[in-house]
C-alpha cells in the first residue's frame, strides 16, 4: 500500500471528468487500497480518484466513527434522490475551508465493487451527502463551486495565503 498525494483546489486536474472503470483487475484493487489508506491517514471520510489524479470513476467512503465501514464505490450512478439537506462540508482538496451545500437528503446508488459485481445502496444522512460530494469530484466539480462566486473568490485567496505561509514558515 502507498499514500497518494492529494491535489489541492484550484488545481486544474481537479476539473477532469473521470471515465468508467472497465477492467476489474489487480491495478484497480491496488488503487482502491491506496485510496483507502490515503483517506484514513488524512484523515477524511471520503476520497474520489480524481483527487489523487487518477481519472477513473472510483470512490472510497467511510463515515463510521471507528473506520470500520469502508465503502468502495465504482462506476456509481444515482438512480433515485429525494428530500433536501443543507450540511457543512469540507474536502481534503480544499484544506481548512468548510461551508454549507444543498444536496439531496436520500439517494439510491447503483455501483460496482472491485470484482465488477453490481450492488445497490440506499443512503441518507452523512453518507448520502458524502456520496454526492465524491460523485461531484468525478465530474470535475469541487464543493466550493456550489457556493456563490464571492465566496469562491474568498476561498481562492485564503488558499493562496495558506500556500504562501506554508512556503515561508
Ligand atoms: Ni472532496
Amino acid at each position: 500500500m502507498a499514500l497518494l498525494p492529494i491535489l489541492e483546489y484550484p488545481d486544474a486536474r481537479l476539473k477532469k471528468v473521470a471515465t468508467p472503470v472497465l477492467a476489474f483487475d489487480d491495478s484497480l484493487k491496488k488503487l482502491v487500497s491506496d485510496m483507502a489508506e490515503t483517506m484514513y491517514k488524512a484523515p477524511g471520510i471520503g476520497l474520489a480518484a480524481t483527487q489523487v489524479d487518477v481519472h477513473k470513476r472510483v470512490i472510497v467512503i467511510d463515515v463510521s466513527q471507528d473506520k470500520s465501514d469502508l465503502k468502495v464505490i465504482i462506476n456509481p450512478q444515482i438512480v433515485a434522490a429525494s428530500g433536501e439537506a443543507v450540511v457543512e462540508e469540507g474536502c481534503l482538496s480544499v484544506p481548512d475551508i468548510y461551508d454549507k451545500v444543498r444536496r439531496a437528503e436520500k439517494v439510491t446508488l447503483k455501483a460496482q465493487d472491485t470484482t465488477g459485481a453490481f450492488f445497490t445502496l440506499d443512503a441518507d444522512g452523512l453518507l448520502a451527502v458524502c456520496i454526492q460530494h465524491e460523485m461531484d469530484h468525478l465530474q470535475g466539480k469541487v464543493f466550493v463551486e456550489h457556493l456563490s462566486s464571492l465566496k469562491q473568490m474568498r476561498v481562492k485567496s485564503k488558499l493562496k495565503k495558506r500556500a504562501r505561509e506554508l512556503v515561508t514558515n
